[in-house]
């Protein structure tokens, strides 16, 4: 094994839960009926992590309840991958605290990767004396433990190690979601993209054995779960850390022979690693969805180069022209970044003849932001903020005008869509919430009892970002 990954033992566990019995105890004292609230800035990983964290505090005799105000834990799990989303964070923590003036004993916690961040943790230390804990991704596992000290000690607790991280099994977890689950196949991440925070905050890759992850998915799929998706930074490096010989395309193949009517998403692919037998897998899969998750970040190859991300503007269109031979129908979806440093107009424009090239369903689009300890924190950047502005727009105009032309292409006809839920913005004549196999959001009209339900719906209408539909009989077309 390349890297020193260190798997959690059943006596580690153990311990935890003593602490967690014993931090139940005091809880109660404290608080009489314990509440707990978790936010969540960032990723699915995080996304993930919270569940944890609610299935670690349910351990722990808290009720979860979705108003921080009136919570007497509050944990924020954050994210850094962005200085924006830094800023948010340290803004309700602000708020948080204030609120705290008026209810002492009351516990804040900051965990997530902003408190991995050095320049962040170091931040909470000096100018938020009211967060009472601050933990990495690395000692998620030990929550129990951190909050059993602080509730027994006066001092803040700092824990924020470097470290190459851990696999810890058999957490509980409260889930979101009975419908959709997010499970993650491994952690971390080795690919040091240069404008990229993740590898320092989230450790090395390391894989979860593929019992294990089998095992939690059989465990779903026969509690009636209806689409799962397989998390990790760069799933396409699944396994390489393990000695059993699995690869990602292997783990799809067993995950396929699960029995159940559900659906396999993962994200996120690395170009540089999807390829050929990916793509065959997911064409061979029956519950893989025909969706593809792979971003590009750049269209220029110089800039590619710079940004250390060991593929070039033609090998990623030739990736995606192989995934479609494989996947006919395939839906892609993508990131970009829009403003390294460096980026001239020609490169930009690269970018957009990308964009035009591909013909990406969806994209989720970036201004660069410049994240201490990369290296692209100190390349030169000479283009102004305006002009990355001016950048950023007119790539969102292009992409918005694809998205509206894909999503319109799919009116008439006939999908099979998951009802994931009401529809939030939808009104009366849209109060359902559904996802496509390739996970295109599709608004229903229909009874609530369709929620957790495959049905198949007729597009009638679409937007940039969404479809209208109705339930039909008919048998689906795509
Ligand atoms: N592991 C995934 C992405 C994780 S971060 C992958 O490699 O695809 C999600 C996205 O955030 C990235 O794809 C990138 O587009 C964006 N991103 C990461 N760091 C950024 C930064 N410093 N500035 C702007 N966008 C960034
Ligand atoms: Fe960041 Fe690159 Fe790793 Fe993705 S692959 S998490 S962008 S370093
Ligand atoms: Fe995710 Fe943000 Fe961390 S994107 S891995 S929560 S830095």
């Amino acid at each position: 094994m390349a890297y020193n990954t260190k798997r959690v033992t059943e006596q580690q566990l153990a311990a935890q839960r003593d602490y967690a019995h014993e931090a139940s105890v005091l809880l109660r004292e404290r608080f009489g009926t314990p509440t707990a609230y978790v936010e969540t800035y960032g990723c699915q990983q995080n996304e993930s992590d919270s569940e944890l964290l609610r299935g670690m505090l349910s351990d722990m005799g808290c009720t979860l309840v979705k108003d921080g105000s009136q919570a007497n834990i509050i944990v924020l799990n954050t994210c850094a991958i962005r200085e924006h989303a830094e800023t948010r964070v340290f803004g309700n923590i602000g708020a948080f605290g204030y609120e705290k003036k008026n209810r002492p004993g009351t516990v804040i916690a900051v965990c997530g990767c902003m408190a991995q961040h050095e320049s962040a943790a170091e931040k909470m230390k000096k100018s938020y004396p009211y967060v009472d804990m601050v933990f990495g991704p690395h000692a998620l596992w030990r929550f129990p433990e951190l909050l059993h000290r602080r509730l027994i000690g006066k001092k803040r607790v700092f824990a924020v190690e470097a470290s190459d991280g851990f696999v810890a099994e058999g957490i509980s977890r409260l889930r979101d979601s009975d419908i959709k689950s997010w499970v993650s196949v491994m952690y971390g991440c080795n690919n040091f993209c240069s404008y990229c925070v993740v590898p320092y905050v989230r450790g090395r890759e390391r894989s979860r054995l593929p019992e294990d992850i089998l095992a939690e998915i059989a465990s779903l799929a026969a509690a009636g779960c209806k689409d799962i998706t397989l998390l990790g930074q760069n799933v396409n490096s699944y396994g390489r850390d393990l000695d059993c010989g699995t690869d990602f395309a292997k783990l799809l193949r067993q995950v396929d022979k699960i029995d159940g009517d559900f659906l396999v998403h993962f994200m996120t692919s690395h170009p540089k690693d999807a390829g050929e037998e990916l793509f065959a897998a997911m064409a061979e899969c029956k519950k893989a969805a025909p969706h593809l998750h792979l971003p590009f970040q750049s269209g220029s190859s110089r800039i590619l180069k710079d940004m250390n991300r060991g593929y070039t503007r033609e090998q990623y269109i030739e990736k995606v022209r192989l995934a479609r031979k494989y996947i006919p129908g395939l839906t892609l979806t993508s990131d970009v970044i829009v403003g390294f440093p460096g980026e001239t107009e020609e490169d930009f424009e690269e970018t957009l003849t990308l964009i035009e090239e591909v013909g990406f369903h969806a994209l989720f689009t970036f201004i660069f932001s410049p994240r201490s300890g990369t290296p692209a924190y100190s390349m030169e950047d000479n283009t102004p903020r305006e002009v990355k502005q001016r950048r950023f727009d007119r790539l969102l105009d292009m992409q918005n005008s694809i998205s509206a032309r894909l999503h319109g292409e799919m009116v008439g006809k006939t999908y099979r869509v998951l009802v994931d839920g009401e529809n939030q913005t939808g009104g009366q004549d849209y109060n359902l919430s559904s996802r496509t196999a390739s996970g295109r959001l599709v608004h229903l009209k229909g009874d609530k009892s369709l929620i957790g339900k495959y049905v198949n719906a007729r597009i009638t209408g679409s937007t940039t970002w969404s479809l209208m539909g109705e339930v039909t009989e008919e048998t689906e077309v795509k």
